[in-house]
């Protein structure tokens, strides 16, 4: 091999692996298999926290908390499979479901339609920092305490006096719940936004 053909050889591989790093071109993969649309906003988004569904007892027991019912608008920031917004939608409430991961959007879209609610339910992809959310009577968490605690500033602006919030397993800082609820070895904490 020359050392012309070498130069080339080397400058083509350098290309080519910055190509590969920065996931351009197509649909890049964040290298745990988790897929992204191309557009690069979301191709450089990861979640903040991977997914782990609520057991069942505790998604009713969050419900109970919030007294969900027909009246309700609930939105569930990062929803996963869409348990809890399928499970408001049977009370009568309308849900929302916001991720930022599609399969999680894909499950949670053909969960509500099993379960006959897809009417009642809403399931959006995006970043649910960046969610506009101001409809909400009540806001479902299973986050991350660090991410309750990003996430207030953007709940107390944009939300209704008297929303209320209910978290699996992460409290908010200092934003002291007006209810703490143990169940199936779990705590469900509750806030209402305050008046103004
Ligand atoms: C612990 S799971 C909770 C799922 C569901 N809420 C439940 O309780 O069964 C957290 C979910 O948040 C999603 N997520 C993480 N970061 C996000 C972000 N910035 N925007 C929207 N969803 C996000 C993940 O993809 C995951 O599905």
């Amino acid at each position: 091999m020359t050392r012309g053909t070498r130069a080339f050889l080397l400058s083509w591989a350098i290309v080519a692996g910055l190509a590969c790093s920065t996931g351009a071109s197509t649909g890049a993969s964040n290298g745990d298999d988790t897929q992204f649309p191309a557009t690069p906003s979301q191709a450089e988004r990861r979640p903040d926290v991977i997914f782990v569904p609520t057991r069942e007892a505790v998604v009713e027991a969050m419900l109970k908390a919030a007294k969900v019912g027909p009246n309700d608008v609930v939105y569930d920031l990062g929803c996963g499979d869409g348990r809890i917004v399928v499970a408001a939608a049977k009370l009568g409430a309308r849900g929302v479901g916001i991720d930022i991961d599609p399969q999680r959007i894909a499950e949670a879209k053909e969960n509500a339609r099993a379960a006959g609610v897809e009417g009642r339910v809403d399931f959006r992809l995006g970043d649910l920092f960046e969610a506009d959310i101001r409809e909400a009577s009540v806001v479902t968490l299973y986050l991350l305490p660090s991410l309750n605690v990003k996430l207030k500033p953007r709940l107390m602006e944009q939300l209704r006096p008297g929303t209320r919030i209910v978290s699996h397993d992460f409290d908010m800082g200092d934003w002291q719940p007006d209810e703490t609820i143990a169940v199936d070895g779990k705590t469900v904490y509750l806030w209402t936004i305050p008046k103004r």
